[in-house]
C-alpha cells in the first residue's frame, strides 16, 4: 500500500511557539509511521515556512539557528489533478524542488494565525483537508469576548465583564473604570485574543486597574475586565469530534502554584519542558461531585456544538469552590498535546485519538468537496456580457 502523506503544521509567530513544537513532536512520536509519512511544515518565528526530517526530532531545537539553516524553504501549490502540494525551494542553483501530495494536515499550531482561522483559511485555499476547527469556529473560540456572548445567548453562565477597546480607553476611561468598579474588585484584566496567560492580570484596585490596562494593550486592541472568581479552582474538559457527533472526556483540575496558572506552570514544569502540556500537574478526574462533572460536560458540549467546532477542543471553566458555581472560562480550539492525556484517561489512546482527528478532517473536505461550488455556465462568456455598459472596452 502506498504511503499517505500526512503533514504536520507547527510552530508559528506566536507566544505559543515552544508549545507548538512539543505538540507536533508528541504527535508525530504517537503516530505509526508506517500509515503515515510524516512531512513536517514548521513555521519559525520569523514567518519563513521549512522542512527536513531533523524538525521532528526535539533535539534540533536546541540549537534553532542550525535547525533553520540545514532546513528547506517550501509552500503550497495546486499540483497536477488539481491536488494540493507541499513543494521545496531549495537552495542549490541546481537541485529540483520536490513535490510532496498532500493527503492530510494536522494542524499543531497554538495561538496566533494557526489557531485563529487564518492557517485554516489557506488550507481551504488550497483545499487541504486540516485537523482541527474550520475557519470561522476558530476565529470565534480564539476572540474570548464572543465565545461568551455566545454562551450567554445559549444560557451558558459566564462572569460579568466589561469590553474595553483602545480608541475607547483613550476617550473615555473614567466611564470605563466606573463600570469595572461597579463589578468590583478584585477583577482580571485580559486581552481578547490571545492565550497562555500573557497579559492576564488581576487587579485590586484602582491603580492596578489602570495599570494594567494599559499594559494589556501592549498585547492586543481590546481586554475584557472580569470579575474574579475566588475561591477559584480551574476545572477542564475535552470534547472530540463534530455538529454530527460528539464526544466529551473526562474533567481534569489543573494544579497550578499560584491562584493564576502561569505560562511557566502550564508549561515549563516536570522534566525542564520537554512534555508540553501534558507534564503541567493535574487530578484527573477532577475530585468534584458527580453531577458538577456532568454539568460541565453538558456545557461542554453545548458550546462545541454552537461555535460549529470539529476535532479536539479542550473547553475551560472558573469554578467558585466555596459556592460551587460553575462559569465558562475559554475555548482551546488546538488544545497543548491536543488534550491526548484527558482522552487516555477516556479510553483512547493517543494514536487512535490522531488518528480520529484526521478522519474527522478527511469527512469534512469530503462534505464541502461534494457540494456544487461554482457553475458550469461561463457568465463572462461572450454572450452574456453583451449589453453591459461600462465595462472597458466593451461601449
Ligand atoms: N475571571 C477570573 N477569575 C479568576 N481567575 C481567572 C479569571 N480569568 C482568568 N483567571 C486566571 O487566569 C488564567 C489565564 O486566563 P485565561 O482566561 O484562561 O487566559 P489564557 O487564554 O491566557 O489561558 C486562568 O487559567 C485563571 O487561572
Ligand atoms: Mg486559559
Amino acid at each position: 500500500m502506498q504511503q499517505k502523506n500526512l503533514i504536520i503544521a507547527f510552530g508559528g509567530n506566536s507566544p505559543e511557539h515552544e508549545v507548538s513544537v512539543l505538540t507536533a513532536i508528541q504527535a508525530a512520536s504517537a503516530l505509526e509511521e508506517n500509515i503515515w509519512n510524516l512531512v513536517p511544515l514548521y513555521i519559525s518565528k520569523s514567518g519563513q515556512w521549512l522542512t527536513g526530517e531533523h524538525l521532528l526530532d526535539l533535539e534540533s531545537y536546541k540549537e534553532i539557528q542550525k535547525a533553520e539553516t540545514s532546513s528547506v524553504s517550501c509552500h503550497f501549490e495546486t499540483g497536477h489533478n488539481d491536488a494540493a502540494e507541499l513543494v521545496t525551494r531549495p537552495a542549490g542553483w541546481l537541485s529540483r524542488p520536490e513535490r510532496t501530495r498532500i493527503d492530510a494536515l494536522l494542524c499543531a499550531f497554538h495561538g496566533a494565525e494557526g489557531e485563529n482561522g487564518a492557517f485554516q483559511g489557506l488550507c481551504e485555499t488550497f483545499n487541504i483537508p486540516y485537523s482541527g476547527s474550520d475557519v470561522s469556529s476558530s476565529a470565534l473560540g480564539m476572540d474570548k469576548r464572543l465565545a461568551k456572548i455566545l454562551c450567554r445567548q445559549e444560557g451558558i453562565p459566564v462572569v460579568d465583564d466589561v469590553w474595553i477597546r483602545e480608541q475607547e480607553w483613550i476617550e473615555h476611561s473614567e466611564e470605563l473604570i466606573s463600570e469595572c468598579k461597579k463589578i468590583g474588585f478584585p477583577l482580571f484584566v485580559k486581552p481578547v485574543t490571545l492565550g497562555s496567560s500573557i497579559g492576564v492580570q488581576k487587579v485590586t484596585d484602582r491603580q492596578t486597574l489602570v495599570d494594567a490596562v494599559e499594559e494589556s494593550f501592549r498585547y492586543d486592541s481590546g481586554l475584557l475586565v472580569e470579575k474574579a472568581v475566588q475561591p477559584l479552582t480551574e476545572i477542564n474538559c475535552s470534547v472530540l469530534g463534530d455538529r454530527d457527533s460528539i464526544k466529551v472526556s473526562v474533567c481534569e483540575q489543573p494544579l497550578g502554584k499560584e491562584a493564576l496558572l502561569s505560562f511557566e506552570d502550564k508549561y515549563m514544569q516536570g522534566d525542564g519542558g520537554g512534555k508540553g502540556m501534558a507534564s503541567a500537574s493535574r487530578e484527573i478526574p477532577a475530585p468534584i461531585p458527580e453531577e458538577q462533572t456532568k454539568q460541565i460536560q453538558e456545557y461542554a458540549r453545548r458550546i462545541f456544538y454552537q461555535l460549529g467546532c470539529s476535532g479536539v477542543s479542550r473547553l475551560d471553566f472558573l469554578r467558585n469552590s466555596e459556592s460551587g458555581e460553575i462559569f465558562f472560562n475559554e475555548i482551546n480550539t488546538i488544545p497543548g498535546s491536543f488534550s491526548y492525556y484527558l482522552w487516555e484517561a477516556t479510553e483512547l489512546r493517543f494514536d487512535q485519538l490522531l488518528e480520529e482527528l484526521i478522519a474527522i478532517s478527511m469527512k469534512r473536505h469530503q462534505t464541502k468537496n461534494s457540494r456544487v461550488r461554482s457553475h458550469e455556465v461561463n457568465l463572462l462568456s461572450q454572450k452574456a456580457v453583451k449589453g453591459l455598459k461600462g465595462l472597458k472596452g466593451g461601449k
